[in-house]
């Protein structure tokens, strides 16, 4: 597997999706359909199990076809995590450079259980954060300034600006849930942001979206560093209610954030 293993049975590995996925031609029509369909999966019954705790809906969703997922995939400022749950009777172990051989194992070898997506990153002298009111994606994937044309170094050769993340859509299926696997799928995505802010030289800031009634969610980015700095109603997308849901659509948002490497930490 390629990331870090437990050493305790059930075996988990956080692998992320390569977003050369469409365009390397190292990757092949068949390799191509079989990630995309089983994300599209993943991500569709994330929406069915956890309705409340998602912006988007399964109803809206379900209406995207593979091509749109796979541009999804392919778009370099949205990293998609993917946890695997390996077998215990798997003997293949093989750790790879991309993540590749596991993701297209097959299912009864390594389970598709959980999910994130990393987003961004934008340069932070942009005007607004992001808000629960528009869809985060197309906020934090759109053009970065270029870092480079700007003064990016304040007069104590301090880093003035700092590359800015968003975390998207952590779900982990019930059966795999309270092992710690959503705060592995959280320090994963994080790590990565770390690491490019770190070659950048430049403090890294991340955000996330949470509704205010999910406590559990809540509490695995509070695990992270992250801390509530804002509150802000929303309106989740149309979707069938469960039972016992009361119609009322209109939900709080708590934006939550965490920053790395900023001058006040060093
Ligand atoms: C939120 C979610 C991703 C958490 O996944 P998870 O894998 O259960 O998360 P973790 O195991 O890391 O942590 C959850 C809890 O399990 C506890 N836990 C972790 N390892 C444990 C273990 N070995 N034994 C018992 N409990 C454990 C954690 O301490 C935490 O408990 P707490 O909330 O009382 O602090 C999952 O509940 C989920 O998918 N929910 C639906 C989707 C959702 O709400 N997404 C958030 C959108 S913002």
């Amino acid at each position: 597997m390629t990331t870090e293993e437990t050493g305790a049975s059930p075996t988990f590995a956080i692998v992320p999706i390569p977003t050369s996925l469409a365009t390397d031609p190292r990757y092949s029509r068949h390799t191509q359909a079989v990630i995309t369909q089983r994300y599209r999966a993943l991500r569709l019954h994330a929406l069915k199990t956890a309705p409340a705790a998602f912006a988007s809906s399964y109803e809206l969703e379900v209406k995207r076809g593979l091509d749109q997922t796979l541009d999804r995939l392919s778009n370099p400022k949205a990293i998609n995590f993917i946890a695997l749950k390996a077998n215990s009777e798997s003997k293949d172990t093989t750790t790879s450079d991309d993540g590749l051989p596991e993701l297209l194992m097959p299912e009864w070898m390594a389970e598709w259980v959980g999910m994130i997506v990393l987003l961004g990153p934008q340069s932070d002298d942009t005007s607004s954060g992001p808000s629960a009111r528009r869809d985060p994606f197309a906020k934090m994937t759109g053009p970065i300034e270029a870092l480079e044309d700007q003064d990016t170094v304040d007069s104590h050769s301090r880093p003035r600006y700092a590359l800015r993340y968003h975390l998207n859509g952590v779900f982990v299926n019930p059966s795999a849930r309270k092992s710690g696997l959503g705060q592995r799928l959280v320090s994963a995505a994080l790590e990565k942001a770390a690491a490019a802010a770190r070659e950048a030289q430049v403090p890294m800031k991340c955000s996330v979206l949470v509704d205010s009634e999910n406590d559990v969610a809540r509490r695995v980015y509070e695990a992270a560093g992250f801390r509530v700095v804002a509150r802000e109603a929303y309106v989740q997308q149309p979707r069938e209610l469960v039972a016992g849901e009361s119609q009322a659509s209109e939900r709080v948002a708590l934006l939550m954030k965490v920053e790395l490497g900023s001058p006040g930490d060093r």
